[in-house]
């Protein structure tokens, strides 16, 4: 619900646990009041302090630039006195930046409005508060949206610039949100990585100054993803203070927390304000893409709840996003470009006697790509390896009873392609400058349409020659050399933005014209593991790595802001190809069952015991995906700590829990990662049952029947297990009498 006092000329965003408060002040400077747990709409101005030195303006205009330094800010623009990070930064056309927002008006409505061509949160419940804001000398007006869901936590923010004056002006910063929070004692959580470790977990305290993760890559990235969560020292998993922040956005991005002078906490987000330009022209928009940001009372675990539970009623739009999604089998770590028709064919006759229900054909199909070397924009079946294109192959495949997937990678180019030697102009590129290759490969222009079409064209007789279910569609380089054939000079630094709002344009064609294809986004493992794929993609691969122990890190960190159900996590063949590394078949699949699961080998060459083993965790994970879908996560363990003992220095365990919303099913699931001799068994407690219910499980083989309470202050124990990476599964199901 928001409520504006008139009287203090407040704001005040009242979820159901938590109050957001921002204030008209002096002269018409928006302030912020209050972002915490919930408090009843009451005049909260002392908090802004506006009786202490340096005074409102209209008391002591000489020190202006003090009071403008100071006080907390909504949306702080540069080089008028805030000398702290600016969330705005524009360019007249005679070079100048400074500028100075002020309030105009507000309305509060229900429902919200939607950046155009961007990713956003979507249906009932929605009520938005839209502040006007401008810049008296430029004629720039600031739109500054917030809006709140009847069933989240969740603060969304978002802004739009438009253009009343009478010249262009370039924007050169339009970040989606910026608060001054009023606390000093901050830790930031942030989740660094590279290609198959991604979204590793950072926790540091502040330090004055500023702070920052971000990507300059063209994508999200393997190397920061984009979230980050301040926190208190004494917060832990599920108590204590936590400010979590995300955007929904699939390019450049910027996170930053900047402890200042008055020991206060800027937190931003938003698009990478380095090298992007936007020109404005008179009467035109721009949309930021939607910040959301989390403030939880209950620790990491309840804003990542409050993350999960927002995107799965609000941002994920496909329909497979709560339909049981089909266990796959993807031939690229089984075969990687070495295979031929009767190979797949091969692979497809016993994965489907097995159970499994969907075959994906990975990279290497089209073209002549025998390697990484070529073919990218030659969306043509290869005919050497597979003679009369796909339709044996799907003929095959359907006939098995099994649907079929199909791998793209439709924003890249080789340079040894016929699409490239036909338009060269399509890659980004300077003129004059030699083009870096990664990968051997290009990135198309996705910012011009006749780009977009010209894969576009391709995919589509594709799709429509054969029956594709799912597509993988993936993306294996990063940009270099920033230059579109297509924009002049002045605009050149548009291309980053411009270039992901045509991935978005694409993406959004293929849903919108095959509603019923799965799409599973991917970006060399996990580099796009964010918030604005899932508006397209209600899966999306986390990282090539599937070593169960690694994955173990890597979907604990996704799980700080991304549902669960979002991520692709495969069963592949031991020693692993990312780590070589040997673990249990068993637990490989607990783990991947904390994710979309599906296999990634060549099932032709498992041993008979492993074979005998996929059936079971077919049934098993299409009884529980429901609940790792819908339920709620609880992270129970911790893959970093460092031991079973805190004294020791090895590895530990790791456990975590799904529970659904009635609170009458609960999965479980423990790894003890490293074995440790003479050690007692463990005691793992529990979170987010209902008290009073009585459970029934089975650990070991022997029935229990607990109360709920039990289990969240006693726990369940397991008995040390003989080699390291072993794991159990435990179902709880509430007793009705
Ligand atoms: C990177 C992906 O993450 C892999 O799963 C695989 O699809 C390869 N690309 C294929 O080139």
């Amino acid at each position: 619900m928001i409520t504006y006092i008139e009287s203090a000329r407040q704001f005040h965003l009242n979820t159901a646990h938590t109050s957001y408060v921002l204030a008209v002040a002096d002269e018409g400077y928006l302030a912020h009041v209050y972002w915490g747990p919930k408090l009843e709409p009451q005049d909260l101005t002392d908090l802004l302090r506006l009786d202490e030195p340096p005074f409102v303006p209209s008391a002591n205009n000489r020190e202006r630039a003090s009071f403008l330094d100071t006080t907390p800010f909504e949306y702080p623009c540069g080089f008028t006195g805030d000398y702290r990070e600016h969330a705005f930064g524009i360019e007249t056309t005679g070079g100048f930046r400074a500028c100075d927002l002020r309030y105009v008006r507000f309305r509060i409505f229900s429902g919200k409005q939607d950046p155009e061509g961007l990713p956003h949160t979507v249906g009932e419940g929605a009520e938005t508060l839209m502040i006007t804001m401008t810049d008296a000398p430029t004629g720039i007006t600031v739109l500054l949206y917030y809006t709140i869901y009847r069933d989240s936590d969740a603060v969304i923010r978002r802004v739009a610039v438009r253009n009343d004056g009478e010249k262009p002006v370039l924007l050169n910063r339009v970040l989606s949100a910026s608060v001054d929070l009023d606390d000093d004692r901050f830790e930031m959580i942030s989740l660094y990585g590279s290609w198959a470790r991604e979204r590793q977990l950072d926790r540091q305290p502040l330090r004055h100054g500023k702070q920052r993760i971000d990507s300059l890559r063209g994508e999200s990235s393997h190397q920061y993803s984009p979230f980050f969560a301040l926190v208190n020292p004494q917060t832990t998993e599920e108590s204590g203070n936590a400010y979590g922040f995300t955007l929904i956005y699939s390019g450049n991005f910027m996170l930053q927390a900047e402890l200042t002078q008055h020991c206060q906490t800027r937190a931003q987000i938003g698009i990478q304000p380095e090298d992007f330009v936007w020109e404005l022209r008179p009467g035109a928009y721009f949309d930021s893409p939607e910040a959301v940001m989390v403030y939880s009372a209950e620790g990491l675990g309840g804003m990542s709840r409050t993350f999960h539970k927002l995107f799965y009623n609000h941002l994920i739009r496909s329909k497979w996003r709560d339909q049981e999604r089909p266990v796959l089998i993807n031939n690229w770590e089984a075969t990687y470009f070495n295979f031929d028709l009767a190979k797949l064919q091969g692979i497809a006759q016993e994965a489907a006697r097995l159970g499994i229900e969907l075959f994906v054909l990975d990279d290497g199909w089209f073209g002549r790509r025998d390697s990484d070397n070529c073919s990218l924009g030659d969306w043509i079946p290869d005919q050497r390896k597979l003679p009369g294109g796909l339709k044996p192959l799907t003929d095959t495949v359907t006939g098995l009873g099994m649907k079929f997937g199909l791998w793209f990678e439709p924003e890249m180019i080789s340079p040894d392609s016929d699409l490239f030697r036909a338009h060269p102009d399509y890659a980004i590129q300077i003129p004059g400058r030699p083009l870096t290759q990664s990968r051997a490969q290009y990135v198309l222009d996705y910012s011009r349409e006749e780009v977009r079409e010209a894969v576009w064209a391709q995919m589509q007789a594709v799709l429509d020659s054969v029956p594709v279910s799912y597509i993988k569609w993936d993306m294996n380089r990063q940009i270099t050399e920033p230059g579109s054939a297509m924009l002049p000079p002045h605009r050149q630094k548009e291309l980053w933005h411009r270039y992901v709002l045509g991935v978005y344009a694409l993406m959004e064609r293929l849903v919108t014209e095959y509603p019923d294809i799965l799409l599973e986004t991917c970006s060399g493992g996990g580099a796009r593991f964010d918030a604005g794929m899932l508006y397209y993609s209600p899966q999306i691969w986390s990282s090539d790595n599937t070593d169960a122990r690694e994955r173990l890190r890597i979907q604990y960190g996704a799980s700080m802001f991304m549902p669960p159900s979002a991520m692709g996590a495969h069963v592949s063949v031991c020693p692993n190809h990312a780590t070589g590394r040997d673990t249990p078949f068993e637990t490989r699949a607990h783990v991947a069952m904390n994710g979309t699961f599906g296999y990634e080998l060549d099932v032709t060459q498992l041993t008979d015991e492993e074979k005998a083993q996929i059936p079971e965790q077919i049934r098993r994970y299409h009884s529980i995906s429901g609940l790792v879908r819908e339920g709620a996560l609880y992270r129970l363990g911790d893959p970093y700590r460092l031991s079973a003992c805190a004294a020791q220095t090895h590895s530990g365990w790791d456990a975590w829990m799904y529970v659904s919303e009635q609170k009458d099913r609960a999965l479980l699931t423990y790894v003890q990662i490293t074995a440790e001799a003479n050690m007692r068994s463990r005691r793992v407690v529990l979170s987010g049952l209902d008290e009073n219910a009585v459970y029934h499980y089975n650990i070991d083989g022997t029935d229990y029947q607990k109360t709920g309470a039990y289990l969240m202050h006693c726990g369940v124990l397991f008995r040390n297990l003989w080699g390291d990476m072993q794991s159990e599964q435990v179902l709880f199901t509430a007793v009705t009498e």
